[in-house]
């Protein structure tokens, strides 16, 4: 009785309060989840509970925007992704408020780093280490997402990558297990602000659970293969963190791992996600992956992967051609059962609660009034915010002879492929970030010289000249092709980029990767600079001018010789929507670069993987004593290019000698590890403290190191400050060939350095 009576005064209270449950009768009180889920199931068709596991896409060739509209007044859709506008949604909405049961629709897209306002891809964001930054990069793509209309988002993308060879390390935050699963409950939380259910919020799905990063020889969309010791210590956390951190939901990967595909994965997705770790929320396949079950071998039909898929878990279809098709014959022989759909069903109406899509199905959707008059106005952008994010996420690799910062008075070239490139800026996945609104680096150079300095510009070569790999790169944009191909023979374009080098004081040559070549599908065998471009470097080079390479790219380079040849390497990833001035900011000194790198560099593709927290082995390569029967390639040097970690600033910092509290850790305790940093330069400046585990002789073999704790902090020129870093039994845990999460008795060594390797060393015992 008492639950009747609350809703007629709540329909007042939020003015749009869904119909559902007022058309019901005696229908529970809106704010007992359990009782008005449970009470809107039992009111529901099967027809109309299989159409709430279905994700279509919108703009595919499969449905028309108007079939997509009839599908839902008939209640055979749940929620759509890949429209961004109120005025695209609102339609589609109005059309779930006609079905019989008015259950709303929700709307998704890949929002992952800024929906309009486009910040650096997220390896970017993780070379910042710096959460504050990433959590406006999640607040504010939430803003402005859920502002269009938007009330899912298919991010944070956590999987670890550590063979670069994969484009979608672009997507990810890196190699590192504590980065990334920082990064991943940060941004959670940013997305998802005080609850997925505040107006300006947007869920938050945390994918491609599980493992994606580590597709055998880094190409994409294949197999992989691991233990289980190397998935729970290293490639699960992430997910995790995001889970714990509250996300809403789960995307599952399109891998299979150890022979099982994810998406029929019964101990991924029951036993693992929701039994041991207690996930509550919904789980999306990866688009047509139940489909791909066929091809993947496991499922004789479509009939079969729909019901291998169902029950392992999977509770939506994203671009659903076979819930929709095959789950009423499926349940009517009685192969899949009502409590295995009802179950699926549950999550994703508890999904649709948690936005508060029942409250106000329009909450984020709002007035036709109110809808903006121009969607991509300057007005609606965060720029201010996308330059400092921007700035924090550049690294600088080298600076010989000082040659950066530079005079604004100089007379400068800037060439190069990517110089003027305003949709490489934006990177992979942007969103619906626009082209216009880039600032290229040619463009923010030219600001920031404007009346003070000279700057010619040419474009020195293609990004590749390879015609293969430009097709390839330009396949999916047949209207207006991605990468703009100068017609013009190689040597005239390098000609003309020599002359402008001949005429300028210093030379800035924008050079690596178009976005393109660092995405979804786009796995490299190289990670070399395209020839083109490289022969470029060489004549630039030749000028005797002072060089300095700007790179843009999604994934480390092997960059030996053109390590040798500049006078100075910014890696500017792909920077965003403000990404010409923040480069332009710490090319001239305006901003202090403080990024580290989030993954290693390796030599050369050959080495690959190569990561710094591998496990210690019995015969490791040891520098400084060559020989033979240690761990080694002996064609090259061994080591990376660049470690974990790494990164200058034009200031310089010191370490003092590291403390520990206790040398003999009682389990329990706190273990307090001091270290004093100074700034020993003359400019003020950040730099990141890194704190490395190591624990020497374990049950099994451990990593040689591992991140466990990190503070950026801001340090005025001469300034020192001592920094406590607390430790606790937790972070000395691993899982064992048990899998047990175990904190073993012996010696550790703790490491503190500015980058992963080097460190000073001090050992306690865990008794
Ligand atoms: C496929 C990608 O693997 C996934 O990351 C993305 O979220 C979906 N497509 C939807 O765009």
């Amino acid at each position: 009785m008492e639950s009747t009576m609350k809703l007629p005064l709540l329909g007042l209270a939020f003015g749009l309060v869904s119909q559902v449950a007022l058309a019901a009768n005696a229908a529970p009180a809106l704010q007992d989840k359990q009782a008005f889920i449970d009470h809107l199931l039992s009111q529901m068709t099967e027809a109309e509970k299989i159409g709430q596991l279905r994700l279509i896409s919108i703009g595919g060739p499969e449905m028309t925007r108007e079939k997509i509209r009839e599908e839902i007044a008939a209640g055979r859709i749940g929620g759509t992704f890949n429209s961004r506008t109120a005025a695209e949604n609102r339609p589609m909405q109005d059309a779930a408020m006609r079905s019989r049961l008015k259950i709303p629709m929700f709307f998704a897209y890949d929002t992952l780093h800024g929906e309009r306002t486009i910040f650096p891809i997220s390896l970017g964001l993780a070379a910042s280490w710096d959460l504050n930054a990433i959590n406006q990069v999640g607040r504010t793509s939430a803003i402005e997402a859920s502002a269009d209309a938007l009330d899912m988002t298919f991010a944070p993308m956590v999987d670890i990558a550590r063979d670069p060879r994969w484009g979608r390390t672009s997507e990810g935050f890196g190699e590192d297990t504590y980065l990334t699963s920082k990064i991943s409950e940060t941004m959670v939380r940013a997305f998802q602000g005080k609850s997925p259910a505040e107006r300006d919020s947007i869920m938050a799905i945390v994918k491609h659970f599980a493992l994606y990063g580590a597709v055998e020889g880094g190409r994409d969309y294949n197999t992989v293969d691991m233990s289980l010791p190397k998935m729970y210590n290293d490639y699960l956390p992430p997910y995790r963190a995001g889970i714990d951190a509250g996300a809403g939901g789960v995307m599952v990967a399109l891998n299979s791992i150890n022979g099982v595909p994810a998406t029929a994965n019964t101990w991924l997705m029951n036993d693992l996600l929701r039994k041991d770790w207690g996930f509550k929320g919904v789980t999306i396949s990866d688009h047509g992956a139940i489909k791909e079950l066929i091809r993947h071998g496991v499922a004789r039909d479509g009939r079969e992967a729909a019901k291998l898929a169902i029950k392992a878990g999977i509770d939506m279809s994203m671009n659903d051609s076979l819930y929709g098709e095959e789950l009423p014959g499926l349940l009517k022989s009685g192969e899949v059962s009502t409590a295995e759909l009802d179950h699926a069903v549950r999550e994703v109406l508890g999904a649709k609660y948690e936005m508060g899509l029942f409250k106000d199905p329009y909450v984020r959707i709002g007035k036709p009034e109110n809808d903006p008059k121009d969607t991509y106005a300057e007005s609606r952008l965060h720029r201010e915010a996308a330059r400092d994010v921007a700035r924090r996420s550049l690294v600088l690799l080298e600076n010989r002879e000082q040659t950066l910062p530079l005079k604004k008075s100089a007379a400068m070239a800037v060439v190069g492929p990517l110089a003027d490139a305003p949709i490489d800026m934006m990177g992979s996945w942007a969103a619906d970030g626009q082209p216009k609104h880039s600032v290229t680096v040619r463009e923010g150079l030219r600001r920031a010289l404007e009346g003070k300095g000279k700057l010619l510009y040419a474009k020195g070569a293609n990004v590749t000249g390879d015609k293969a790999v430009l097709d390839y790169l330009n396949f999916l944009n047949f209207d207006a092709p991605e990468i703009v191909d100068d017609p013009r023979p190689a040597a005239v374009l390098i000609d003309e980029a020599v002359k402008a080098a001949q005429q300028s004081d210093v030379v800035i040559a924008v050079v690596g990767e178009s976005r393109g070549m660092s995405h979804e599908s786009s796995s490299r065998t190289t990670l070399e600079i395209p020839a083109t471009q490289r022969a470029l470097i060489d004549a630039l080079k030749a000028t005797g001018k002072p060089l300095v390479l700007v790179l843009m790219n999604g994934r480390p380079l092997s960059i030996v010789k053109e390590r040798e040849q500049a006078d100075a390497i910014l890696e500017t990833w792909f920077s965003g929507t403000e990404g010409g001035n923040a480069i332009a900011d710490v090319l001239f000194g305006d901003y202090n670069p403080s990024g580290k790198l989030p993954i290693t560099f390796p030599r050369s593709v050959g080495q690959i993987p190569m990561y710094y927290n591998h496990l210690s082995i019995g015969r490791p390569y040891t520098p400084g004593q060559p020989g033979n029967y240690t761990s080694q390639y002996f064609e090259e040097p061994n080591g990376p290019l660049y470690p974990f970690g790494y990164g200058l600033s034009y200031s310089t910092f010191a370490l003092s000698e590291l403390t520990l509290s206790t040398t003999e850790l009682q389990r329990g305790e706190p273990l307090e590890v001091r270290i004093t940093v100074q700034n020993t330069g003359k400019l003020d400046g950040e730099t990141v403290v890194q704190l490395y585990l190591q624990d020497v002789a374990g049950s099994m073999s451990r990593p040689v190191k591992e991140l466990r704790r990190f503070e950026k902090l801001m340090l005025k020129a001469g300034e020192s400050r001592t920094l406590t870093f607390t430790l606790g039994e937790d972070d000395l845990k691993f899982y064992n060939t048990q899998l047990h999460h175990v904190a073993e008795a012996g010696t550790f060594n703790v490491q503190v350095g500015l980058d992963s390797q080097d460190v000073q060393q001090q050992a306690f015992e865990l008794r």
